[in-house]
């Protein structure tokens, strides 16, 4: 009996990982054109561990003991759709980032506009974190922080950043993750050209537990891999920003594209993702911002899973649900993982 039950047990929380998974994956693909390196990029730093595949289509970032890598886009792009599918160091990586973003911060330095995608390395075993933060015209501090659904040292996933003048959405696959309304942002949305970034680095005072783990340079090399690289948009020159009014029929096409149509379905998704998922948002950090940033779109349900400083009290859920939240089973071992 107990065996038998023991075992529909696991069953069951099985099938509910299968459909928390159909949920995520069972969207139509993005339409997406990929370019090969040199017709879009070109090396940050590092050069010697910007590692290009023969074809072209893949590039690897290097970190080892000597130095980290990192490529960017040749040109800066007034909107766009920037998306590459990315594959994560393995084994042990506490202390790296691998940062996947837009900015415009070596042209505009004291009202930079910004994008990201960062992901916070870890110690073996335990799962991959990753924040998202915006910056417009100079302020950012609009972190949000995550777990993944998946193990990202595995396989590649698609992550993109689509930027019109209407919104920002993150997605992962094809999923939307997280989604900033223009005019909720006012003039605090960015609005200046930028260029695609992606990096990979030694952030051994910060990133795994607010420092607590450094890279351990015995596991080296760190390889992060990239290919189906798209850029998407109008390409400027910024010298000759204000004259940029060719980019309407990009805006356009941009708006139009597929990826920029948050359908129902994928709404639902990204709402179990941010429910289910998302571990720390500044919109429910009220010791940081005790009115929240004009963005924010407060959802008193959710609120009542974050405590005042912003972090979830994933673990309280957790002990309190604990029969019926099976979708989210790992949760009680990450959970207190992060500390800063
Ligand atoms: C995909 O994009 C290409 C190029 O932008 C376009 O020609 C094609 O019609 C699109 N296909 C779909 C199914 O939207
Ligand atoms: C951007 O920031 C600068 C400097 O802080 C400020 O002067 C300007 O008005 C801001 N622009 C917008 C559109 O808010
Ligand atoms: C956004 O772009 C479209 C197409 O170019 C344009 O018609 C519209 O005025 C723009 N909106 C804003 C708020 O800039």
């Amino acid at each position: 009996m107990d065996y038998f039950h023991s075992h529909s047990k696991g069953i069951i929380a099985i099938l509910s990982l299968l459909l928390i998974h159909l949920a995520y994956v069972a969207t139509a693909a993005f339409n997406v054109t990929s370019i090969p390196f040199n017709r879009g990029f070109s090396p940050l730093f590092g050069d010697g561990n910007v590692v290009r595949s023969s074809d072209d289509k893949s590039v690897s970032l290097v970190l080892n003991q000597y130095t980290g890598s990192g490529f960017k886009s040749s040109d800066l792009y007034n909107h766009g759709f920037f998306s590459a599918r990315i594959k994560l160091p393995s084994e042990y990586t506490a202390g790296i980032v691998v940062a996947f973003y837009t900015t415009n911060g070596d042209i505009f330095q004291k009202t930079h506009d910004e994008l990201d995608f960062e992901f916070l390395g870890n110690i073996r075993g335990k799962r991959w974190r990753f924040q998202t933060n915006v910056y417009g015209n100079g302020s950012g501090g609009r972190e949000e922080r995550y777990y993944l659904w998946f193990d990202p040292s595995k396989e590649f996933h698609r992550y993109s950043i689509l930027w019109t003048n209407k919104s920002i959405i993150f997605s992962i696959d094809e999923v939307p993750i997280r989604e900033i309304q223009s005019d909720a942002m006012a003039g605090g949305f960015p609005s200046k050209p930028m260029s695609l970034y992606a990096t990979i680095w030694d952030a051994s005072n910060w990133a795994t537990s607010g420092g607590k783990y450094k890279v351990d340079y015995k596991y080296a090399p760190f390889v992060a891999e990239f290919n189906n690289l798209a850029l998407h948009g109008c390409a400027v020159d910024p010298i000759q920003e204000v004259l940029a009014t060719t980019c309407s029929q990009k805006d356009d096409q941009l708006e139009n594209s597929n990826y920029a149509r948050v359908t129902p379905k994928q709404r639902r998704a990204m709402k179990k993702f941010r429910q289910s998922h998302m571990y720390y948002s500044y919109c429910y950090d009220t010791i940081r911002y005790s009115t929240p940033l004009p963005e924010c779109v407060i959802d008193p349900v959710e609120r009542r899973h974050f405590k005042d400083t912003g972090r979830s009290n994933f673990n309280e859920r957790h002990h309190r649900h604990s029969k019926r939240r099976s979708h989210v089973p790992s949760m009680r071992n990450y959970g207190d993982q992060d500390e800063d």
